[in-house]
Parts: structure tokens; sequence; C-alpha cells
């Protein structure tokens, strides 16, 4: 209808540890966004669809060998290479349901011991989440679910520190969902926080970069 014309989409990102259930997450809340007539696109950092994503796939395969940072550097690459088209599918009016985004950048990687503020650098600019959830589940929790890939960060020891910098760049804006509730109660949890984003930025919240 026409008062909905210059409404913009959503910004929400999904962030947790590998097995925290984010990917089933993500598109079950895309799922409920569809039968609720909301438009709304799935998402996912890394996009290993692009040249520099196809880079980054190799090098999380161990086919290829890159430095830290040079490997950093890519995956934020790979974010501002989607950013105009995120910033004009929002304009639009389409939520984004994203899964990953620059704190996983900036966990993963200062999890290897960079400093936090070089890993932050590079993703200021980019367009900051509305939302930002965090499907919380000890790392331990976590390698009990099993299906941990043969992919190189999918370790015990290194996912204990990578949840120990997303502690870190928590803030009190991130919504923390306990992971290891029933998958139905976490969902209805992550529609409610959602459904109320998409109407706040139906209300005008502003689209701002990331600080
Ligand atoms: P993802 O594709 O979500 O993992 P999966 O294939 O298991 O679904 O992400 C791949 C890995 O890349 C994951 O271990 C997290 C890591 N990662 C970074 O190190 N930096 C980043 O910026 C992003 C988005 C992911």
């Amino acid at each position: 209808s026409s008062e909905n014309v210059n409404v913009r989409g959503a910004l929400i990102v999904l962030e947790g540890l590998d097995r925290s259930g984010k990917t089933s997450q993500c598109s079950r809340l895309h799922s409920y966004l569809a039968e609720q007539g909301i438009p709304a696109e799935l998402w996912r950092f890394p996009d290993r669809n692009t040249c520099v994503g196809q880079m980054i796939s190799s090098y999380l395969a161990n086919k290829s060998q890159l430095d830290d940072q040079a490997v950093h550097l890519l995956f934020s690459a790979n974010r501002w290479e989607k950013r105009s088209l995120m910033e004009n599918k929002l304009k639009s009016g389409t939520t984004l349901i994203v899964d990953r985004y620059s704190y996983s950048g900036v966990a993963f990687t200062s999890a290897k011991g960079l400093d936090i503020e070089w890993c932050k650098a590079p993703e200021r600019g980019l367009l900051a989440p509305d939302l930002v959830l965090y499907l919380d589940i000890s790392p331990e929790e976590a390698a009990k679910r099993g299906g941990y890939g043969g992919e190189r960060y999918e370790q015990l020891e290194f996912q204990r520190k990578v949840s120990q910098q997303y502690r870190i760049l928590r803030d009190g804006t991130w919504q923390i969902i306990d992971a290891c509730l029933p998958v139905e109660d976490v969902e209805k949890q992550l529609r409610k926080l959602v459904f109320d984003c998409i109407i706040a930025c139906r209300n005008g919240k502003s689209l701002s970069p990331l600080l």
C-alpha cells in the first residue's frame, strides 16, 4: 500500500559459535517472515559466491594458506563488496537476516591473538545492524552437538578463544539467547525480537554506519 513506500527493512544479524544453531534459526526466521508477508532475504557471511568468497572458502578448507592479517581483510572485503546491495535492499523495504557479520570477523581473528582494535578498523563504515542476536552456548556444549566439519576453525580449543572474544565484543544492544533451550523456544524468542525490530525500522529508526 502507498503508506509503505518509504519504509525500510531491518538489518538483523545472528552471531554465535559454530554449532550454536544460527543457520537453522536463520532459515526458520526467514520462513516465518515469508508467512507473515514481510519481504525478507537470508544472507550469510562469508558469501562464498564471490571471487573473494572463493579465496576465503579455499582457506577455510585448508586448501590454501594465507597470513592471518590477509584473510581477515578478505573477510572484511567480502562484506564491503556487498555493502551497497545491502543498503539498496534495506532502503527498498527488504529485511535481511544475516548469518554472521563483522562480529565474527573480529571475534575469530582476535582469537588468533591479533589486536582487537586492528581487527575492528576495516569494519568501520559498514552498515550497523539494527539487531544483533547472539545464540549463546558454551564451546563444550557446542562440541557435544557434534558435526564439526573439517574446516579450519572447528576445534574446541579455538572455539573457546572465540567465545572469550565474543564476550569482549558484546554490548548492551545485543540480545543474548540461550542456545541450549529447545529449538522451538529459541525460535519463539527470536521471532518476537525480530518482529519488534522490523516495526521500529518501519517507524523511522535510521540506518547508521558501524563505528
Ligand atoms: P560459516 O560459513 O558460517 O561456517 P559454516 O560453513 O560452518 O556454516 O563460516 C565459516 C567460518 O568462518 C566460521 O568458522 C567463522 C569464520 N569467520 C571468520 O573467521 N571471519 C568472518 O568475518 C566470518 C564472517 C566468519
